[in-house]
């Protein structure tokens, strides 16, 4: 193998998370206000890179040394014959792990396809219990009924355990962190508490909405002990913590608080073939002229990109040299 390149800061590629389209049934205020979004907003289907240039794709990041893909949208349960492109990728020699990060809603009827396809992991996203809450979480489109089916549905398919990803806004959803804790104590599923985070330009962040994770922390510890749990690899995005009880744990996703730039492996590729080196990138590289050539120059093309990289936006949020300038979320699914 030729190179596994390294960025400017040392920090080498080893995941992948890949949007398969940028459309979405739902409209987080956080994510895709349905203000800016609208219901008509004309994606195009055709602008997406189809089942064989993404397998030449995916094929051209693992030469390089990646060997966990997450496959995300906008929704990505909306992407027509999905499992039939998990398949394809699931049959890549090296690579290791391939999951799934979904709004939960159409997850149901498509669990046991999904796993047969060969689907190793799946993430749900879930920002309340309450189903007032949750309506208008998804910005008046999700019932939280459908996304509770689809969790236990991907359990029986055989995922087992699940992550439950929870965005925290302060004075919108935080009532809903102990209920959900609550909820999936004892489960074998694992919610995580994810700090609201400046992406995109359309969601109007402000800091004070922000909570901090350990804020969160010692709320739910007061609650139910807890104790911290060492990071399962290098670079691990959420902090776990284990229950006392023994009944199951919970993560925190703290980037805004505490940065983790320093261990960043994760590049993302939008639907329509473009590679962002961080979340917070304000515009990708086209990959697709590449990607007509052929895995090699694909992979060359990556690893030129990827040699040169030198993001770590969390860390200089809000000074004046950082750009303000944000790929929007549901390009690059978070
Ligand atoms: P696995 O380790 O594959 O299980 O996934 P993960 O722990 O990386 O979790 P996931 O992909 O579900 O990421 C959780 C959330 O953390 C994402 O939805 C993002 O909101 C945030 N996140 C993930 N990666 C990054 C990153 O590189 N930078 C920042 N700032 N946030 C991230
Ligand atoms: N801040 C934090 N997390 C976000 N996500 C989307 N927008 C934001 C934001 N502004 C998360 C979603 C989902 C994943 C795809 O990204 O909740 O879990
Ligand atoms: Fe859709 Fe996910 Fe964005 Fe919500 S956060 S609008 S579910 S892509
Ligand atoms: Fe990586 Fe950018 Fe997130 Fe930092 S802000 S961890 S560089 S994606």
């Amino acid at each position: 193998l030729a190179s596994m390149p390294l960025d400017r800061r040392g920090r080498p590629l080893r995941d992948l998370r890949l949007s398969v389209i940028e459309a979405c049934n739902f409209r987080c205020p956080y994510c895709m206000p349905a203000d800016r979004v609208p219901d008509d907003y004309g994606f195009d289907a055709a602008s997406r890179l189809d089942f064989d240039e993404i397998e030449t794709l995916v094929r051209g990041f693992v030469s390089l040394g990646v060997s966990k893909l997450r496959l995300t949208g906008g929704e990505p349960l909306l992407r027509k014959r999905l499992p039939t492109l998990i398949e394809r990728l699931a049959s890549i020699d090296g690579l290791e792990d391939i999951a799934l990060t979904t709004n939960g809603s159409l997850l149901a009827p498509q669990a046991r396809a999904l796993r047969e396809a060969g689907l190793g992991r799946i993430t749900v996203s879930l920002d309340a219990l309450d189903p007032d809450r949750f309506h208008q979480m998804s910005g008046g489109r999700g019932e939280v009924a459908d996304v509770l089916a689809g969790i236990e549905a991907a359990q029986a398919a055989g995922f087992g355990s699940l992550k439950l990803n929870c965005v925290v806004e302060r004075g919108i959803n935080e009532d809903q962190v102990l209920p959900l804790v609550e909820h999936f104590r004892g489960s074998g599923h694992v919610v995580r508490f994810i700090e609201y985070m400046d992406v995109g330009t359309c969601n109007g962040w402000v800091r004070e909405r922000v909570v901090p994770s350990t804020e969160l922390r010692d709320r739910i510890a007061a609650r139910w002990p807890i104790r911290p749990l060492e990071a399962q690899y290098r670079g691990e995005v959420a902090s776990r913590y284990a229950f006392e009880d023994g009944q199951g744990e919970v993560g925190f996703v703290s980037s805004v608080s505490e940065p983790f730039c320093g261990d960043c492996h994760r590049a993302r590729v939008s639907a329509d073939g473009r590679l962002y080196t961080c979340l917070f990138a304000a515009d990708g590289h086209d990959l697709r002229p590449a990607l007509s050539q052929g895995q090699d120059v694909l992979r060359e093309r990556v690893a030129s990109v990827w040699s040169g990289r030198v993001d770590r936006y969390s860390e200089v949020r809000g000074a004046a040299t950082a750009s303000r300038r944000h790929v929007e979320m549901y390009l690059i699914g978070g």
